[in-house]
């Protein structure tokens, strides 16, 4: 056998690989996951809140989904498929989107990957040229490597909690003559909260208003890139809505980037999405089948299968957002008791997905940072949360994600006995 390790001992990535690909760096998220493995080897408890996926003991996939997937790898659907995606997936998508958001787009407007990030890459590559720049609104869901492989320069604004953590019609405007490509989430990884549709008609007509001046002057219009993937984990008494479907006009402009992953607890299925404008769909069509990063046949079969049945679907989201927002709901109660019995601690009331924003005020001599805090709150208490660090906001701010994808009822119970344990023998 030839060990090949010998012979490539000396390659180094630094002087092989191009610096911009060469200097991408790991998700943070993914340190802390790696950190909260190896103090749980050493049999340490560990009530794991980090991650943005789920359990399938908790969140099993649709039955529907796992019967046709099976059948369809049974019966053959095992080919090539069209690089935008089989079209009874793009049509039940084009379906779904009339009956859900009231837009009619049409099977040719929409482009399947294999999970959302191909078609969020596609756009990325689409909009965005060598010098050009890109804006997100901080804390978000990290893009910017994406920017960073188009040689382009990010722009990050931050946002605060009295936004919820969403920008404003303020904020966009000022930054908008300067971008070619803005990326809005919504409800948002990590806040879990959801972006005031009266806000978001407010930048739709920006980005109207910002390109009519653009069509005077030849240069590209700013684009949208709206990043939509937990639509359906929206928590009773907030709306989520397009900005299509608020303000028209500004359809040229936007990219909905939608998947399976969140909404069906499907993160390992990899079935995305792209809904755009028919006219530039072929190019996010001609990128993903370059990459080859289509998603399975079988999967694609299989969703297409389930939402072509809303009665099915309602009903496995009505479940599926009675399950995380129970988790959601005691994480939030829990912090809140704490706050009234004097604890240096907040939270934002969960509004959607599958995260609570999670406030510890112990910022100070003993804490200079959001890390001393995570790692506070690691080993003392043995309950791993993700600073908005991770989520490219630099501020030593003490918000937190909590992620309720994992855990048990029980589960968060204890971790929020242990949180509190820790912190009162920190300020008494
Ligand atoms: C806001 C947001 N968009 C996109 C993705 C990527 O989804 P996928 O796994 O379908 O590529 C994630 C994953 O965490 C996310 O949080």
């Amino acid at each position: 056998m030839l060990d090949v390790s010998k012979y490539t001992n000396d390659c180094v990535a630094e002087s092989v690989v191009r610096p911009r690909v060469a200097t991408l760096k790991a998700s943070m998220i993914l340190r802390i996951v790696w950190q909260v493995r190896d103090l749980v080897a050493t049999g340490k408890e560990v009530f794991n809140l980090t991650i943005g996926d789920f359990d399938p003991k908790y969140y099993p996939i649709p039955i529907e989904i796992q019967e046709a997937v099976t059948k369809a790898y049974r019966d053959g659907y095992t080919n090539y498929q069209p690089a935008d995606g089989a079209l009874a997936l793009r049509e039940a998508i084009d379906e779904m989107y009339q009956r859900d958001f009231g837009l009619h787009y049409g099977p040719d407007a929409i482009c399947v990957g294999s999970g959302a990030r191909p078609p969020l890459y596609a756009t990325y590559s689409m909009f965005v040229d060598e010098g050009d720049a890109v804006v997100s609104f901080l804390p978000a869901w990290n893009n910017s490597y994406y920017t960073q492989l188009m040689n382009a320069e990010h722009i990050f604004v931050p946002t605060s909690a009295q936004s919820n953590f969403h920008p404003t019609v303020a904020q966009v405007e000022s930054v908008l003559p300067k971008v070619q490509l803005l990326v809005l989430n919504s409800p948002l990884n990590p806040t879990g909260t959801v972006i005031d549709p009266a806000v978001l008609k407010g930048i739709a007509e920006a980005i109207v208003a910002e390109n009519q001046k653009r069509k005077q002057t030849g240069r590209r219009p700013v684009m949208m890139l709206f990043d939509q993937v937990y639509w359906m984990l929206v928590a009773e008494g907030y709306t989520h809505a397009s900005p299509v479907q608020l303000v028209p006009e500004v359809a040229p402009y936007v990219v909905h980037i939608d998947a399976i992953s969140k909404c069906f607890a499907a993160t390992g299925l990899r079935v995305g999405w792209g809904v755009l404008p028919k006219e530039i769909q072929p190019k996010m069509k001609a990128l993903i089948g370059h990459m080859g990063a289509w998603a399975g046949h079988p999967e694609q079969i299989a969703t297409a299968h389930f939402l072509r049945q809303p009665d099915l679907m309602k009903s496995y989201m009505s479940d599926m957002r009675q399950k995380v927002s129970m988790r959601l709901q005691l994480l939030y109660n829990g912090v809140m008791s704490m706050k009234e019995r004097g604890l240096p601690v907040d939270a934002i009331a969960p509004q959607g997905a599958l995260y609570l924003s999670f406030y510890v005020g112990l910022i100070g001599e003993r804490f200079p940072t959001n890390e001393a805090i995570r790692n506070f709150l690691l080993i003392e208490a043995g309950v791993a949360v993700v600073p908005f660090q991770a989520f490219d906001m630099l501020e030593e701010s003490g918000w937190f994600r909590m992620s309720v994808g994992t855990c048990s009822m029980a589960d968060l119970s204890g971790a929020l006995e242990k949180i509190e344990k820790a912190v009162q023998k920190i300020i008494s």
